[in-house]
């Protein structure tokens, strides 16, 4: 396939946060054209966000249902080949199951969907129609997250034992959703939200993070979920135990009303031989810990790390990266995936390693199981 891949983006009008980021994050390699979208629910607002990203006018929709309509229909050196969905977690579920049902891969904002149901419910349509889906653990596409993984398979730290991960932010801290913020304001809803506040926005962030780092997997969880701001309907404050299906335990906390903080999302993981510390706000170093000898830091862009961590390296050594590149990657690794789809087909997937509809499907069942365990005196519980 020797062109741009075409994409359209559901969401991202000009007013939202996310979906700017994702414009930029797709552009980085010049793999990807965006040509249509159904930007945003404010009216007038999408045909402004079409305007101002000088896209043809025709290919600029008031909903999504009218954008895959009339996508499907177009000759096939014209249709998108892939969709963005970058819409409040209530509007995943529809543009991403009609998009796979039209023929159109999909890229999808976590958490997946707004319930664990319709995860389920893509999962099957993923499987139904062979087509791929992604999603955007945007902290995945870290190259010293690579690294980090790449250590703990080859076993450097040898029998990971302990987990602690963090995801402290500030910016709720205030009723900030009565004042018209629209990032707050649905965050803070459950008919749009979900069932999980703070847990389902960024603690499915920080679940996934540990499980995609030690290739482990979460299986039962003690979970206090607090609602600090008074007159605040979701949890905006979390706390528990984990452990994992290899007999470790680690500690999650993620919260949006630790004042002051920004986006601290930070991983401690420690293993009979060692451990490392890596923090999302300083991105491109990485602590290793040895039981034996003294502390290492090592660095992004350097010669000595893994060709896992340098497959996901833009700039040299000392010019920092970060989150744009981060999202890039997801975009390089999916739509690696889609050039090599055939239909018919079955790629392996993991082979480009990108979150995906399994991921989806965890990161809801762990808001469900959450949400059980705070609400429970028996308080450990077991994901499904
Ligand atoms: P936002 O409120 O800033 O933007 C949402 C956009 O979707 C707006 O333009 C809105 O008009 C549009 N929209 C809503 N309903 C629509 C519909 N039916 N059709 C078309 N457009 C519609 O929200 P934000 O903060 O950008 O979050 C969007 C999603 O991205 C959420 O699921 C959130 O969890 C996720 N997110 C992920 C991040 C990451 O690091 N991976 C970071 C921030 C958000």
């Amino acid at each position: 396939m020797k062109r741009k891949l075409r994409m359209g983006m559901v969401g991202g009008g000009l007013t939202s946060f996310i979906g700017p980021v994702h414009r930029k994050a797709a552009g980085i390699d010049g793999e990807i054209e965006l040509v249509c979208g159904a930007f945003s629910i404010i009216p007038g607002e999408s045909k402004e966000t079409g305007e101002a990203l000088y896209l043809n006018p025709n290919r600029v929709y008031e909903s999504y249902q009218e954008m895959f309509e009339k996508e499907k229909n177009l000759p096939p050196d014209q249709r998108i080949d892939f969709v963005s969905v970058v819409t409040p977690n209530h509007v995943h579920f529809g543009p991403s199951q009609m998009a796979l049902e039209s023929g159109f891969h999909v890229l999808v904002e976590k958490p997946i969907a707004f319930s664990l149901a319709e995860a389920k419910t893509l999962e099957k349509t993923v499987g139904k129609t062979g087509l791929l889906l992604g999603l955007t653990h945007t902290y995945t596409g870290y190259p010293l997250v690579k690294e980090a993984r790449k250590m703990v398979a080859d076993g450097a730290f040898g029998k990971i034992r302990k987990i602690y991960v963090e995801y402290p932010q500030g910016w709720l801290s205030t009723l900030l959703e009565k004042t018209g913020n629209m990032q707050a304001s649905w965050r803070t809803d459950p008919k749009q939200s979900g069932m999980g506040g703070a847990i389902g926005d960024i603690g499915t962030h920080a679940a996934n993070l540990a499980e995609y780092i030690t290739g482990l997997q979460i299986t039962e969880v003690c979970a206090m979920l607090n609602t600090v701001v008074k007159g605040r309907h979701l949890d905006d404050d979390s706390s528990m135990l984990l452990r994992f299906n290899n007999g470790a335990s680690g500690v999650l906390m993620a919260t949006q009303v630790a004042a002051g903080e920004e986006n601290n999302l930070n991983i401690r993981i420690y293993g009979e031989k060692g451990g490392l510390e890596w923090k999302q706000e300083e991105p491109n170093t990485m602590i290793l810990k040895w039981l034996d000898r003294p502390k290492e830091i090592i660095r992004a862009g350097q010669k000595y790390l893994s060709d896992d961590a340098k497959a996901f390296t833009r700039t040299p050594a000392g010019h920092p990266e970060g989150y744009l590149e981060a999202f890039a990657n997801i975009y390089r690794s999916f739509t690696r995936a889609v050039r090599d789809f055939k239909p018919g087909k079955k790629l392996n997937i993991a082979k480009y390693d990108f979150p995906d509809v399994a991921d989806g499907v965890r990161g809801m069942n762990f808001v469900q199981t959450v949400v059980k365990s705070a609400n429970s005196t028996r308080k450990w519980t077991t994901l499904k």
